[in-house]
């Protein structure tokens, strides 16, 4: 399988709870590499841009509010299937339709709230990861 990256977010009900370490070895036990991360304070408008595609949704304006309550925490993880990979250690959306041991079993509060976002497919991730972080600050 090809060596891939995937942007991923930490997202505010788990830095708000101090979770970003615990979430890291999840990433990193299953053989992820975080080759970028950075803490930074979402605005609303900026939130609204990353979610641009869930515009018409009916949570949008709730998923904004919610992704500029707290710090968020960037970061770009690179591995073999990177993407399937993070998708996969993440859980489902709804934490309670998540395998157990995944990030949103155990730390995840309601599909709203639910710890981390990671890119979906090859195209996404491009995009998602230029969204935060310039090609020098991917540290390979
Ligand atoms: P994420 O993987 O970041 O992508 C879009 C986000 O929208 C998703 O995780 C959830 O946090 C959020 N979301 C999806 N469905 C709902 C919903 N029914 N109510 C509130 N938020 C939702």
């Amino acid at each position: 399988m090809a060596i891939e990256r995937t942007l991923s977010i930490i997202k505010p009900d788990a830095t708000k709870r101090n979770l970003t370490g615990k979430i890291n070895s999840k990433l990193e036990e299953a053989g992820l590499r975080i080759i970028a991360q950075k803490r930074i304070h979402l605005s609303k408008a900026q939130a609204g841009v990353f979610y641009e595609v869930h515009a018409e949704r009916p949570f949008y304006d709730e998923l904004c509010e919610f992704m500029a309550s707290a710090p968020v925490v960037v970061q770009v993880l690179e591995g073999e299937g990177a993407i399937l990979k993070n998708r996969e250690v993440m859980g489902a959306t709804n934490p309670a339709e998540a395998a157990p041991g995944t990030i949103r079993a155990e730390f995840a509060e309601s599909v709203g709230e639910n710890s981390v976002h990671g890119s979906d497919a090859p195209e996404t991730a491009a995009v998602e990861i230029s969204y935060f972080f310039a090609g020098l600050e991917l540290v390979g």
